[in-house]
């Protein structure tokens, strides 16, 4: 009798896991964040601008966010990439493909947060960017100059838009940003991280991509969303594992 009882226990606590674990999971994949220009949902846009295009297919950004992702000073942010002196072009474009990505991808999924800030509920925290995006981009920035390392934070807006605040002194990019690593994740109050993974691992997110070859962060969202959903469903289901072991000792089901 208390075999039978423990046996269905199980069976249900299984069943029970293996939904919520599936929903969790899916609830990380093709998503969009719940910020300022974001789309509710992912959808196609035929006619996203320049970078932004290898998210045609399916997009968390509208035609005219793509558009304006490309511009200084844009309707987006106000942010101003010149801020000491002209930005090069080889470096502004991998912010431009920044803002692509963070707009526009909707394989982000399973780094969201909820934040508290007035201009957005949710952020991305941790994203792992393939180490070589990482290292062309602090590359290609050596020869621009910055004041600040987090950019989210400390500016002087007075005039609309940002300006270095009092006693930040514009240096090259290094002073700030001594490595690839230090780049992706100070510059934004960690949204990335460096990943020591390459791209086409499958297991880091390509800020740059040929949409030809379908979009690889897909297959890297639904790693993420498995492993985080695993590591929740043993987190959620052990305790309940040892409580009914406990209460089998009890000979509580007896
Ligand atoms: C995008 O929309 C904003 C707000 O409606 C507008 O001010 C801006 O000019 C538009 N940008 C483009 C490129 O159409
Ligand atoms: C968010 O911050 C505001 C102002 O600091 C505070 O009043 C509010 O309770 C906070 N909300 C949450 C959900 O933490
Ligand atoms: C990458 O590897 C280095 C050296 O082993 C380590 O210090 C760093 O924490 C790793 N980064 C991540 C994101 O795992």
């Amino acid at each position: 009798m208390a075999r039978r009882v423990t046996t269905q226990l199980l069976l249900l606590l299984v069943g029970v896991a293996a939904v919520w674990a599936t929903r969790s999971r899916t609830e990380l994949l093709n998503v969009c964040m719940d910020a300022k220009h974001h789309k509710e949902k992912p959808s196609p846009e035929d006619e996203l601008h320049k970078q932004c295009s290898p998210w045609k297919k399916n997009s968390c950004c509208s035609t005219n966010t793509s558009q304006e992702a490309h511009k200084d000073i844009s309707y987006l942010y106000r942010f101003n990439w010149n801020h000491c002196g002209q930005m090069t072009p080889a470096c502004k474009r991998h912010f431009i493909q920044d803002t692509c990505l963070y707009e526009c991808s909707p394989n982000l999924g399973p780094w969201i947060q909820e934040v508290n800030q007035s201009w957005r509920k949710e952020r991305i925290l941790d994203v792992p960017l393939c180490k070589e995006d990482c290292q062309q981009w602090w590359e290609d920035c050596r020869t621009s100059y910055t004041c600040k390392s987090n950019w989210h934070q400390g500016w002087d807006w007075t005039s609309g838009y940002n300006r270095c605040p009092a006693g930040a002194a514009c240096l090259p990019f290094h002073f700030y940003f001594p490595t690839p690593a230090a780049l992706c994740s100070e510059i934004w109050t960690h949204s990335y991280q460096a990943s020591n993974y390459s791209r086409g691992s499958g297991r880091c997110i390509q800020m740059w991509f040929d949409p030809a070859q379908g979009n690889p962060n897909e297959e890297v969202a639904r790693f993420y969303a498995m492993a985080m959903s695993a590591g929740a469903l043993s987190r959620g289901v052990e305790p309940l594992l040892l409580s009914l072991a406990l209460m089998l000792q009890l000979g509580l089901l007896g």
